[in-house]
């Protein structure tokens, strides 16, 4: 396990240069596998995620290399085998592999997918898709198995009975090569879902609609790939970085993101008062002061991002006055109060309701990062905190931050990562 280190209370600046998008790069390896060439990605994080995806690769016979934010990815000798529990358990997103390959192969064994214990994350609607593909869909002892006889999977019109990115992208990876046209209705409209179809649009296939709520398919028989898919910009780390630039910045300049893909997280910055200048592909957050309260409420894109609702409540307690977040998606997304607690802060989940109070100062303490984003939440708890903060599980932080000590350090942080036996309670 890791631990991250960091002494607080130095005001940042500089500027950091924001990776490729985790939850299109975590899409994007297994929609690979659909290929009948070599693909290569360009702006992939380094992360631990994507180790993980290339490790699940393996179990299969598809050699993949990473190196300076390319990843090389040979499906070309894929074979239907047995893959490493524990690599699929470690990511949520593992259950794309159920899409991909059933597109491949027709058939997928995969078992129940793991990631952050962010509450009930159910995946009824995957296999409701699935089956109206044509699919049977048979679930024990913690694995799916899919299978499809006949003539394989079937074009079909899919209403998703609540707006889902993963049943999305799950979707569209079954759908890509089925024989005839398939609509989904209720799509999700992530910018994610645009790069996924990005991709496999360029390899040949047939997506329509992707970044509105209904998206056409044209199945197509074959995928291959012609050139290097450059991953679009991470908005979570964006929006994790823009946060903390306003807590604790000094001038903080945010290179390579898409301003579109945050505009409700920037609108809420800028109804607290925090100086924000944005511009083509950056922005610049100037030393914020007297920032006012606000009320979050998390929602489908393009509505406020669930997964920015935990990295902003620090930045809340340095507004005057109470400000409530409701994260309508995941409403027991809340493994950070009780750690921002610990540091000081007054902050408290009540009725499925977040609130966040003006807190002057806050302490050192050791900590334990619950998940992914209660783990950005802390750390940027623990740069506006006075004194030492110990994160512990911050192995949760790696999943889905690349090269986040370089980056801190670069702004003047003062930020270590160490090997532990400690484990958060
Ligand atoms: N849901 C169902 N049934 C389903 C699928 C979803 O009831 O079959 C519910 C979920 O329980 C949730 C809502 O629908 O209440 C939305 O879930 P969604 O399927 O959109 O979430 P996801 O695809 O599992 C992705 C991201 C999450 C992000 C959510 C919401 C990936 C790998 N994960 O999860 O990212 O919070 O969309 O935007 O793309 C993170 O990066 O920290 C993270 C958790």
């Amino acid at each position: 396990m890791k631990k991250m280190i960091i002494h607080g209370g130095k005001r940042l600046s500089g500027s950091v240069t924001i990776g490729g998008a985790k939850n299109s790069t975590v899409a994007l390896i297994p929609a690979a596998i659909l290929a009948d060439t070599p693909v290569k990605f360009d702006m992939v994080p380094d992360i631990l995620d994507v180790h993980n995806l290339m490790l699940i690769l393996k179990s299969m016979n598809v050699h993949s290399g990473f190196a300076d934010g390319v990843l090389k990815i040979d499906p070309t000798e894929i074979i239907e085998a047995p893959m490493p529990s524990q690599s699929i358990k470690s990511l949520r997103a593992s259950y794309y592999f159920m899409g991909a390959l059933l597109g491949r192969f027709g058939r997928a064994t995969v078992a129940f997918p793991g990631g952050d214990n962010i509450g009930p994350r159910p995946i009824d609607q995957h296999i409701k898709a699935f089956k109206a593909l044509g699919a049977e869909v048979v679930e024990n002892n913690g694995t799916v198995h899919i299978t499809t006889s006949g003539d394989g999977l079937h074009g079909a019109r899919i209403f998703l009975d609540l707006v889902s990115v993963g049943a999305t992208i799950n979707t569209i990876l079954a759908a890509v090569k089925a024989q005839g046209a398939t609509v989904i209705e209720n799509a999700a409209k992530e910018p994610e879902i645009i790069d996924i179809a990005t991709f496999l649009n360029n390899m040949g296939a047939h997506i329509r609609g992707a970044g509105t709520d209904v998206i056409r398919i044209e199945g197509v028989s074959t995928l291959k790939a012609t050139n290097v898919h450059t991953i679009i910009p991470d908005r979570i780390e964006a929006g994790t970085f823009l946060s903390l630039a306003a807590a604790m910045g000094d001038g903080i300049r945010i290179k390579n993101i898409i301003p579109e893909h945050l505009e409700s997280f920037t609108a809420k910055l800028i109804e607290m008062g925090v100086q924000l200048q944005i511009n083509e592909d950056e922005a610049y957050v100037a030393k914020s002061d007297d920032l006012n309260a606000i009320q979050v409420k998390t929602m489908p894109f393009p509505g406020f991002a669930t997964d920015l609702q935990q990295p902003i409540t620090p930045l809340l307690l340095r507004a005057m006055g109470s400000s409530v977040i409701v994260d309508t998606i995941y409403p027991q997304r809340v493994k950070h109060i009780s750690q921002l607690q610990k540091m000081g802060a007054k902050v408290r989940s009540e009725n499925d309701m977040i609130i966040v109070e003006h807190t002057n100062t806050l302490n050192g303490a050791t900590v334990g990062a619950g998940e992914i984003r209660a783990g950005a939440s802390l750390m940027i708890a623990a740069l506006m905190a006075d004194g030492e903060t110990q994160i512990l599980n911050a192995d949760n932080i790696l999943r889905g931050y690349g090269s986040i000590v370089a980056k801190l350090t670069a702004l003047n942080a003062d930020v270590t990562i160490e090997d532990t036996a400690e484990i958060a309670e």
